[in-house]
């Protein structure tokens, strides 16, 4: 049994209520139109939505936009990349596409909750490995996944969300490369989430993705988060090892079987304007970042926080939390007399102390200007 979702059914409840959503992790969206119209400025082919065919696509999605895809990644061609209706859809097929009950699955935590409660309602043995806040930086303890690895009876599989929800955190070259020697080293399969690739503060800190660094790799991501696209649903999973891929278009034909039609047309437009509408959101969230910088140093006596490296999330905390000054309170007492919402560390299964803030919105200006007034007011 899967037990609830607690981060989604905490948005269900107030994504399309409050006023001002301060801690979502999808960026700025656009219209269909807006869309099209960046996509005309290129050479080649316009697109257009009035002629895409409404009948069932093809199951491993569209091919020209899966080589479209494929051109993002080095090495990854059309056949190495399979559709998805968003990332959500490709992380439910790839478990139950992969996991018997009984297998090792060490997943870095705190986490998206799909990527540890999937594993775990299919029976598998998950093993948490902790992402830590050192002060300085969230730290990923690799002698700790080495250690974890030796002790597994068979090759395990790894899950890693990097650049990484909540914290915002980003692992080093140096880092990557030892968690793929061992991965390698054991046969293990890695899923590493990417769904904020591209939302580096600083570009040149973009990792590679892990389907082009491991032959046992699988990449996720979707149009959600750095192309601020969440309402077409279109995710992807990316990887050299075919027959894993093969696994996992079989459990599709259980789920969505196809994209929807439209949105595989618009999608093609959106990644052929990767460049474009990436670095829009980049600076959209280095200057947020900045905003929250200078909100942070501000109420230094009372919040804690770790500046974001990547991402349109990070995960800030209350100093002195008791039970009385939790995150949770904050947030509730936040809605209530701003409508500004923030989502406390609580939906992650976390310290209460901490919160989840987003980067990625254009009105976070003027939701921290209230924020900010909220907490004079009340002399926190
Ligand atoms: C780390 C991570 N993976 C997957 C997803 C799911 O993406 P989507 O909602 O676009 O399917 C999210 C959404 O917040 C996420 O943060």
């Amino acid at each position: 049994m899967l037990n609830p979702f607690k981060l989604e059914r905490y948005f269900a409840q107030h994504e399309f209520s409050a006023r001002f959503l301060l801690c979502t992790s999808d960026c700025e969206s656009m219209t269909v139109g807006e869309l099209l119209a960046l996509d005309q400025d290129k050479d080649s082919n316009t697109i257009e939505l009035d002629s895409t065919w409404l009948g069932y696509t093809e199951s491993r999605g569209n091919p020209a936009l899966r080589q479209t895809i494929g051109g993002l990644y080095e090495g990854i061609d059309a056949d190495a990349v399979l559709l998805h209706s968003g990332a959500e859809e490709a992380i439910l097929n790839f478990c139950l596409a992969t996991i018997e009950s009984g297998d090792p699955v060490i997943v870095n935590t705190p986490c998206y909750q799909s990527l540890q409660e999937i594993p775990r309602s299919l029976g598998a043995s998950v093993m948490p490995w902790q992402l830590r806040n050192n002060g300085k930086r969230w730290e990923l303890d690799l002698a700790c996944l080495g250690a974890m690895l030796e002790k597994t009876s068979k090759p395990p599989l790894v899950i890693l969300n990097m650049p990484h929800n909540p914290t915002g955190a980003l692992m080093s070259r140096e880092e990557f490369a030892e968690l793929i020697r061992l991965c390698r080293l054991h046969g293990a399969t890695l899923l590493m989430d990417e769904v904020y690739r591209y939302l580096e503060r600083d570009a040149a800190e973009r990792l590679p993705a892990a389907c082009e660094a491991y032959e046992k790799a699988v990449s996720l991501s979707v149009l959600s988060k750095a192309w601020g696209l969440a309402g077409l649903r279109i995710g992807w999973l990316a990887s050299k090892d075919s027959q894993l891929l093969d696994k996992v278009a079989s459990v599709k034909d259980y789920n969505s079987i196809c994209a929807s039609a439209p949105s595989e047309t618009l999608a093609l437009a959106a990644v052929r304007q990767t460049a474009v509408i990436t670095a829009k959101n980049r600076q959209l969230c280095a200057q947020n970042t900045a905003l929250f910088r200078q909100f942070f140093e501000k109420h230094e006596n009372y919040f804690g926080w770790i500046p974001p490296v990547a991402g349109s999330v990070a995960f800030p905390w209350i100093r002195n939390c008791t039970a009385q000054a939790s995150a949770d309170r904050l947030a509730r007492e936040l809605l209530e007399d701003t409508g500004i919402l923030l989502l406390p560390g609580s939906h992650y299964s976390f310290d209460p102390a901490y919160f989840r803030i987003g980067l990625g919105r254009a009105a976070t200006g003027e939701a921290l200007g209230l924020f900010d007034a909220w907490l004079d007011s009340k002399r926190l």
